[in-house]
Formats: structure tokens, sequence, C-alpha cells
């Protein structure tokens, strides 16, 4: 009996010090895979500071202050977060500004021209289509002087940011679109978002249209243009991109026309008025019904269990 208990008990002891040679072996070897996970995460966040975004060591530290630029002041400051979440996260930042170095001193030219210069001409080696469109159309005539002299027309970072450029096929960057827009086309927006497409963008249907499905985004041309999406002779296709059984007739639905305005149309005013006539009358009809209903229901005693039938 002794030397089974004796070998049970020795078998029990080296079992505990096999399990506790595989413990300590798993907890070796679980400090090992982060040891050197660590040295790997060390080395490789030495790497980009050295390689990408070395730029980051002083422009990601928000003491760094600000220039002066013909009187106005400029934030040297880029926020590493968002950068790195941006469609360019993995570009270095010599991509756009060109010359720039990490280890040497910057040659400083701080003034208007500069910073002009960079954002009219940054994009361009990479995006050159999308720059070709942009200067055929209408805001890069403006942006020329070419038309109105002097009014302000947007460049390629003022719809899509410097620093936190966002891919354009999301959801929420769909939905970005009016307010990008809206930013000097206020009117329109307003005028947009009261009619179908706006509400249907706004809660979340994808498909529904937006101002680039039908003015385009980078060449976008008055609709008087003949060249325009929009002209007389080009308006009904692009409505058939997605409506395709549209016909002629379609294209006169008025997208931006705020319909109770009295500059609306005599047609869409009248319709506007009948619209908000029946919505009075069936609410008030539907009130008067509820509260008959209730005096019914309280002179049969339904609420307060004196019948009990139904
Ligand atoms: C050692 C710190 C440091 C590093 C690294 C650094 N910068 Fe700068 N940078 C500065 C300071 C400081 C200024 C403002 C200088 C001044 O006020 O004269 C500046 C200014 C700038 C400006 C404005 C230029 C102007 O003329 O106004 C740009 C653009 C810029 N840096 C880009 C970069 C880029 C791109 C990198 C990486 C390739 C980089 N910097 C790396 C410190 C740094
Ligand atoms: C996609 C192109 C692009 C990339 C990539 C880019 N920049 Fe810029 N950056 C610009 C443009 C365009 C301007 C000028 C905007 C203006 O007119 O103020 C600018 C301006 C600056 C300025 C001047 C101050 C300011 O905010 O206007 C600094 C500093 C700067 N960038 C640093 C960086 C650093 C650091 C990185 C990398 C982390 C970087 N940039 C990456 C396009 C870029
Ligand atoms: C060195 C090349 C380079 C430069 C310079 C550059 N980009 Fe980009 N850009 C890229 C790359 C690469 C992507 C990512 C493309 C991808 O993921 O499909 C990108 C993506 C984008 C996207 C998102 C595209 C999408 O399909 O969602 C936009 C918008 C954009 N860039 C705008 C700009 C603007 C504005 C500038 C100038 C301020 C600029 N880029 C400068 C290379 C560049
Ligand atoms: C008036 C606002 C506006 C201007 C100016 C503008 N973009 Fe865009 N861009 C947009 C919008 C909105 C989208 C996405 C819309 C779409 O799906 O067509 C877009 C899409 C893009 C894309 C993704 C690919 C594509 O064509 O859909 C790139 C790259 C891009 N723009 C680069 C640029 C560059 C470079 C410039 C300057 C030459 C520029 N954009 C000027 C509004 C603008
Ligand atoms: C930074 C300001 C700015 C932004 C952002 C902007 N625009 Fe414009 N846009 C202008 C200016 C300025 C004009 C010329 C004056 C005018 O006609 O309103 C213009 C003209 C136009 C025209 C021709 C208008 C006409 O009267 O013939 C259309 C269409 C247009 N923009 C559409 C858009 C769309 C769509 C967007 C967004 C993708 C957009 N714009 C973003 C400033 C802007
Ligand atoms: C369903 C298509 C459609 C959508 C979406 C749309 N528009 Fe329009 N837009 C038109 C049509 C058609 C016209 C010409 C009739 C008019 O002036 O109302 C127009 C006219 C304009 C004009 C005046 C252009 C000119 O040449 O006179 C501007 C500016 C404009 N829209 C901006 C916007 C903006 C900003 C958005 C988004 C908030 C937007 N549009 C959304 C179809 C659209
Ligand atoms: C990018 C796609 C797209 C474009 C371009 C577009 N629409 Fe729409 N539109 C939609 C979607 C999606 C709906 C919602 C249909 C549904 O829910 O069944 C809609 C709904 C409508 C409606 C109300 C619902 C209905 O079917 O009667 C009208 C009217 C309309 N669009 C007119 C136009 C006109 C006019 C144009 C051209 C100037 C146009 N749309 C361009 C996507 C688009």
């Amino acid at each position: 009996m002794k030397t089974v208990a004796g070998a049970a008990g020795g078998f029990a002891k080296e079992f505990t010090c096999l399990r506790r040679g595989a413990g300590f072996g798993i907890l070796a070897f679980i400090l090992l895979v982060l040891l050197t996970g660590e040295v790997a995460w060390a080395q490789e966040s030495a790497q980009s500071a050295e390689g990408d975004n070395g730029c980051l060591v002083c422009h990601g530290q928000e003491y760094l202050g600000s220039v002066e630029v013909d009187g106005a002041a400029q934030d040297l400051f880029v926020g590493p977060e968002a950068y790195e979440e941006s469609a360019h996260g993995l570009l270095p930042c010599a991509s756009c500004h060109i010359g720039f170095t990490h280890d040497n001193p910057h040659q400083m030219v701080t003034n208007a021209e500069f910073f002009a210069e960079t954002a009219r001409e940054a994009c361009r080696n990479c995006h050159a289509d999308q720059f070709e469109m942009y200067q055929q159309s209408y805001h890069g005539e403006l942006s020329r002087g070419g038309v109105a002299g002097g009014v302000l027309a947007p460049g390629c970072t003022d719809c899509h940011g410097m620093h936190q450029v966002q891919r354009v096929d999301t959801l929420e960057y769909r939905q970005d679109i009016q307010q990008i827009c809206g930013q000097c086309h206020g009117g329109r927006t307003d005028t947009f978002l009261d009619t179908y497409h706006g509400k249907a963008i706004t809660l979340g249907r994808e498909a529904s249209a937006t101002c680039v499905d039908c003015h385009g985004s980078h060449f976008i041309l008055p609709t008087t243009n003949p060249m325009s999406t929009l002209s007389e002779a080009n308006h009904l296709d692009t409505c058939q991109t997605c409506h395709p059984d549209a016909d002629e007739g379609f294209t006169s639905f008025l997208v931006h026309i705020q319909p109770t305005s009295t500059d609306a149309p005599l047609i869409v005013f009248a319709v506007a008025i009948f619209y908000i006539s029946m919505i009075v009358v069936v609410f008030a009809f539907g009130g008067i019904h509820t509260l008959l209903y209730i005096y019914r229901g309280l002179k049969n005693g339904l609420y307060f269990g004196k019948g009990g039938h139904h």
C-alpha cells in the first residue's frame, strides 16, 4: 500500500514539477515573445522616425508654434495621428514638401507666395488627371484670375485639406461633400437639403445623389457651358446614370428650388401650399376623430372598468 501511495505521491510530485516546469516554460516563452515584439516595435519606430516622418519629431509638437506669413500666424503643428489615419498616412512628408529634409535646417521662405505655390503644386505630381481636369474647370479658371477676378476659388486643399486628406469612397465622405461645397455655396446646399436626394443621403442612403454626381467634382462648369454635365445636351444622361428609365420630362424636376419661397414658379408654390393645407386638414381631422373616440370611450366606461366589454 505504502509503495503504491509513495509511487503515487512521487508521481504527483513529479507531475506538479512538470506542471511548474511547463508553467515557467510558457511564462518564459511569453516574455520572450513580448521582448522580441518590443524590440521589433522599437526598431520599427526608430526606422519611421528616421525615414518617413522624421519631420514629426519637431512638427508633431504643439509647442513648435507658428511662423508669420505676411502678418498672419501659420501653425507649424501637424497632428501625427490625424496624418497617419489620412489617405496619405504612408507618404513621407517630403513627397509634397519637395526639398525639405529633417536633418538639415530648412531654408526659410516664409511668405504667402511660398504657401500658395505649395498648395498649387503639391498634388500635381501624383494626381495629374485631377489636376488637368481642375485646370480646365470654372474653379480652375477662377483660381488663375481668369474669370470674375479676385473671388475666392477653391484649390485642391480647400476641398481635401492638406494633412488630413480623406479617402473619398466612404459614406461619411459622401455625406460631407454637401458641406465642403456649402462653404462657398451655402444657399445651394440649403435647397439641396430640402429635396429628396439631400434628405436621403443625410439619412445614409449612399446611392442617392450629392453635388458631385450632378456637377462633377474636378471638371465643374456653369450649367450654361455646353460641356457641363448639366447642359441642355447632357442633363438627361446625367440623371440616367442612376435613373435609367428617366425621359426628357424628368429633367424639369427642380433640384434646388425652395418651394415655399415666393421666387418659386407659381405651380410649385401652389403645389407646396396645397400639400401644407392637406397636412393641416388631415391632422385636424385626425385630432377631432381621436377626441371623439376618447369621449365615447369615457362615456362607455372603457377606461375605468365599468363596462368591461370590448
Ligand atoms: C529639428 C526640428 C525640425 C525638423 C526635424 C523639421 N522641421 Fe520643419 N520647421 C522647424 C522649425 C523650427 C520651423 C520654423 C522655422 C522658423 O521659424 O524660422 C520649421 C518650418 C517648416 C516649414 C515652413 C517653411 C516656411 O518657409 O515657413 C515647413 C513647410 C516645414 N518646416 C516642413 C518640414 C518637413 C517636410 C520636414 C521633414 C522633411 C521638417 N520640416 C522637419 C523644425 C523642424
Ligand atoms: C499631400 C501633400 C502634403 C503632405 C504629404 C504633407 N504636407 Fe505639409 N503642407 C502641404 C500644403 C499644400 C501646405 C501649404 C498649405 C497652406 O497654404 O498653408 C503645407 C504646409 C505645411 C507646413 C506649414 C504650416 C502649415 O500648416 O501650413 C508645415 C510645417 C508642414 N506642411 C509640415 C508637414 C509635415 C511634417 C508633413 C508630414 C507629416 C507634411 N507636411 C506632409 C501639403 C502636404
Ligand atoms: C507622392 C504622391 C502623392 C502626392 C504628392 C499627393 N498624393 Fe494624394 N494620394 C497618393 C496615394 C498613393 C494615395 C492613396 C491611393 C490609394 O490608396 O488608392 C492618395 C490618395 C489621395 C486621395 C484619396 C483618393 C481615394 O481614392 O479615396 C485624395 C483625395 C488625395 N490623395 C488628394 C491629394 C491632394 C489634394 C494632394 C495635394 C495636397 C495630394 N493628394 C498629393 C499619392 C499622392
Ligand atoms: C471643389 C472641390 C474640389 C476641388 C477643388 C478638388 N477636388 Fe478632388 N475631389 C473632390 C470630391 C468631392 C471628390 C470625390 C467625389 C467623387 O467621387 O467624384 C474628389 C476626389 C478626388 C480624388 C479621388 C479620385 C477621384 O477622382 O475621385 C483625388 C485623387 C482628388 N480628388 C485630387 C484632387 C486634386 C489633386 C485637386 C487639385 C488639382 C482636387 N482634387 C481638387 C472635390 C474637389
Ligand atoms: C472656396 C470656395 C468654393 C468652394 C469650396 C466651391 N466653390 Fe463652386 N464656385 C466658387 C466661386 C467663387 C464660383 C464663381 C462665382 C459663382 O458663380 O458663384 C464658383 C462657381 C461654381 C459653379 C458655376 C456657378 C455659376 O454661377 O455658373 C458651380 C456649378 C460650382 N461652383 C459648384 C461647386 C461644387 C459642386 C462644389 C463642391 C464640390 C464647389 N462649387 C465648391 C467657390 C467655391
Ligand atoms: C440631382 C442633381 C443635382 C444635385 C444633387 C445638385 N445640383 Fe446643383 N444644380 C443642378 C441643376 C439641374 C442646376 C441648374 C438649375 C438651377 O440653377 O437650379 C444646378 C445649379 C447649381 C448651381 C448654379 C450653377 C449655374 O451654372 O448656374 C450651383 C452653384 C450648384 N447647383 C451647386 C450645387 C451644390 C453645392 C450641390 C450640393 C449641395 C448641388 N448643386 C447638388 C443639379 C444638381
Ligand atoms: C448618383 C445617383 C443619382 C443621380 C445622378 C440622380 N439621382 Fe435622383 N435619386 C437617386 C436615388 C438613389 C433616389 C431614390 C430612389 C429610391 O429610393 O427608390 C433618387 C430619387 C429621385 C427623385 C424622387 C424619387 C422619385 O423617383 O421620384 C427624383 C424626382 C429624382 N431623383 C430626380 C433626379 C434628377 C432630375 C436627376 C438629374 C438632374 C437625378 N435625380 C440624378 C439617385 C440619383
